[in-house]
Formats: structure tokens, sequence, C-alpha cells
């Protein structure tokens, strides 16, 4: 085993921290993938709706979490990549200036522009999370993917910045180095979700990934090939449970067992006549519902969230271009009917995705929608490791040899500020 190759990703989410460690393998440095070596899973006890609310209860769940991943995988690990996510996060487009050097467009007038662009003040209670360059002009041309080696004197870019506020990643930080972590880099969760289950072909004719997690639903919108938009509905899976509580008069736990038993997202998949058996209490014995009631209320809530993630978009102004659909991942993904809910609020086509590609190992363990985050977050960590940015033991790799055809140099240049 290379430890330089040891990768790990964690996701700290409202009801669930999971650590994936695994060994960055595949054809490196262009198509790194990850053999998953150990999964680990802790309840999540210390956070309100994705954010920090008490670091010692953070710090429990992240120790279990990944001391289960290392004692699965037989290795430890010092450092991890960790999802962040919340109401807290913001994006905007930011635009960099430069004159052109030479005779033809040179990586580094590139980069000076995207310095540029990335050269925002940045208030003290904001830290810049992302800079993803999405497209360039030279002089009047727009919509140039990689300029290198083009003729021009005007290069402008154009970025997608990510921000967080600053602390709650100060608190996601102190929770993760309390638990005995190096925490290496933040990357945000539905972005690191899309690494996971979008396919590029998704990503370029336009398509919109819901994280469906416990406290938010999160939003991230494709085309042609860049991240056009974020949003966070501030609902989730504990809402469908809480309703079950309300409805049907039982506990959380009860709940949330009758949910993952018998729910369904889309109540005329149930069968009229089906009826299922509550916990019985001692007030109330034994109760027995139709199975539809359950679906129902599942149903409204859901079809609620897909209604809001619909109008952010709307409003975003991007509900015509999405050929691709809708994926939807996240523990509440799991939910039978789900995808036929969202097909008739969306009128698209939908799927569940679940991480399959460029991973082996232990497959069977992540492949889950809810293992979306912490699979897309190990993936990061790979293809970071991949191209020697950034190796877990602070070194640069062999292989980030001087020999980076153009490719590589072009798949590094998004790399570099996001992924
Ligand atoms: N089999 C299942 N059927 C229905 N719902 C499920 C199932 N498994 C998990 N869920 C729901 O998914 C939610 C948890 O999803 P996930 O683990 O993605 O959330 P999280 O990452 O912890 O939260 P967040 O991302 O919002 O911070 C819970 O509300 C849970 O009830
Ligand atoms: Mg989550």
């Amino acid at each position: 085993m290379n430890v330089e190759r040891l990768v790990a990703g964690l996701d700290i989410g409202s009801a669930k921290t999971t650590a994936i460690i695994a060994e960055v393998v595949g054809d490196l440095p262009r198509h790194p993938g990850i053999k998953v070596l150990g999964v680990g899973q802790a309840r999540t006890t210390g956070l309100r709706r994705g954010v920090v609310a008490d670091i010692e209860e953070t710090t429990q769940s992240i120790r279990k979490a990944v001391s289960d991943a290392e004692q699965m995988a037989g290795v430890k690990v010092d450092a991890c990549y960790v999802g962040i996510a919340g109401e807290h996060v913001q994006a905007m487009i930011s635009k960099g200036i430069v004159a052109v050097s030479g005779d033809e467009i040179s990586r580094g007038d590139v980069e000076r522009a995207n310095a540029v662009a990335r050269a925002q003040a940045m208030p003290p209670e904001r830290e810049l999370l992302h800079a993803i360059p999405q497209e360039y002009s030279v002089d009047k041309n727009e919509g140039i993917r990689d300029p290198v080696g083009m003729v021009g004197t005007r290069l402008e870019t154009e970025m997608y910045l990510v921000t967080i506020g600053s602390s709650p990643a100060l608190n996601l930080r102190k929770a993760v180095e309390k638990a005995g972590y190096r925490p290496l880099q933040l990357v945000l969760e539905p972005l690191a979700s899309a690494l996971a289950v979008l396919t590029e072909d998704e990503k370029e004719l336009g398509v919109v990934l819901i994280e469906m997690g416990a406290g938010t639903s999160d939003i991230a919108v494709f085309h042609e090939a860049k991240i056009l938009h974020l949003g966070t509905v501030p609902f989730g899976g504990n809402n469908v449970t809480n309703d079950l509580v309300h409805g049907l008069g039982v506990t959380q736990g009860d709940a949330e067992r009758l949910k993952e038993r018998y729910g369904c997202a889309y109540e005329p998949m149930v069968d009229p006549s089906e009826v299922i058996t509550l916990p019985s209490t001692v007030a109330q014995g034994d109760r027995q519902i139709p199975r539809e009631l359950l679906a129902h209320i599942i149903h409204q809530r859901t079809d609620e969230i897909f209604d809001l993630v619909m109008r952010d978009v709307d409003a975003a102004g991007y509900a015509g271009k999405l050929s691709a659909g809708v994926v939807l991942t996240g523990g509440a993904a799991t939910l039978p009917g789900v995808a036929e809910l969202a097909a008739e609020v969306f009128g698209t086509g939908v799927r569940v995705g679940i991480p399959s590609e460029n991973i082996s190992g232990l497959v069977d363990a992540v492949e889950a929608p809810r293992f979306a985050t912490a699979v897309g977050l190990a993936l990061y960590a790979a293809s970071r490791v991949a191209l020697g940015l950034e190796s877990p033991g602070g070194k640069k790799l062999a292989f980030n040899a001087p020999n980076v055809d153009k490719l590589t140099q072009k798949v590094k240049a998004w790399l570099q500020d996001f992924f």
C-alpha cells in the first residue's frame, strides 16, 4: 500500500457522518479513480441544517465514522477532505480581464486572468471556497473553453466563485481537528455529489442535481459542462419524518423506521388495500393504517420540497435548460417513488444517482444515493492527488511531471480551483 495514494472523504451530514478511505487508482494522472478500502458511519447529533451547532458532539461522530473506516480499511489516515453545505453558501460570477502578453495566449495569461477574477475583496465573515473557471472571451469572441494558443490581445475570464460563512467553516475545521484529523480542504457537498453521480453528457446537456439530505435539499445546476447555479431548500428527510410523527402519532424513531420499511414518495404507486401495523403503545394499543396514508404524508412533503427546488431553478432562469433532466441523490432519494414524483413535478426525465463510475474495491458498501457526497469527496481528493497538487503527505507526487500534456493541463486548470 502506497500511503501517498490514500485519501479520505468525510461527509458530516445532519443525520449521518460518513467517512470513506480509498486508494487512488486508475490511469494517472488523467483518469483517477478510487478503490474503496473502508467506509465508516456514525449518527450525527451536533449539526443543525448542515451547520455545526455543537463541536463536541460533531467531533465524536467524526471520530467514530473515521475510525470505523480505518478499521475496515486496515490503515490509518491523518487528513481528510471535508464536505460543507448550508444556507451560508453563496455564489457569484466574477470577471477578470488581462492584456495578452505575447502573440498567442499562454497558460500564464490564463492564470493571470483567473487570478484577477479570483481576487475579490472578501468581507471578514466570508471565505472563498471554490473559484471555478467557466469560460473565456478572446477579444470579441465569447464562450471559449480553452484559449491557450489562440491569437488575441485581450483575454477575459468568467469565474464562478463559491463563498461560505467563515464561522461555519471554522467550526467545521475545529471539529475535524479535535477528532484528530487534518482537514485538507473543504469542498461544497452538492459539487462533490455531482462528481460522484453525474455523467459528462448530463453536465453538457443540462441537468439539476438535487442532494436530498436530512436537514436540507441542495441544488446544483449544470449546463454546457459548467456549474450555473447553486441553491438550498431548508427542508429534507427530517421534515418528512416529523410530519409522520405528527400525522401518525408515533415517536421519531418509529417514524424513521416506518419510512424506511414501508415508505413511498408517490402515492399512486401504493395499493389502496394494503394495511400496515403501527408500533403499539400502552395508551393506543395496536393500530393499523392504510399504507396509502403513510405514502400520502411523505408524498405531500416531498412534493413541497420539489416545488421549492423548481421555483429556485426557475427564479435563477435555468428551467428551460435541463435537457438531461434531474438526478436525485442523498438519503431521502432512497424512497421508492421519489423519481416518479420528481418526474411529475419537473416534467422531465429523472433518475436516482448512485455512485458507480470510477470506483472499485468495496463498491457494494457505497452503492446507495446517500453515499454520493462521501464518494464524491474521495474522488475529488483522488483528482488532487493524481495531479500532484496535494498528496495526503503534503508532498508533490512523482507523476506531477513536466510532461503534462495539454489535456492534462486543461483538466488541471479546472481542477486547481474546483475539480
Ligand atoms: N431507506 C430510506 N428510506 C427513506 N428515507 C431514508 C432512507 N435512508 C435514509 N433516509 C432519509 O435520508 C435522510 C438522511 O440522508 P443523508 O444521510 O443524505 O443526510 P445527511 O447528509 O446526514 O443530511 P444533510 O445533507 O441534510 O446535512 C434522513 O432524513 C433519512 O430519514
Ligand atoms: Mg448530506
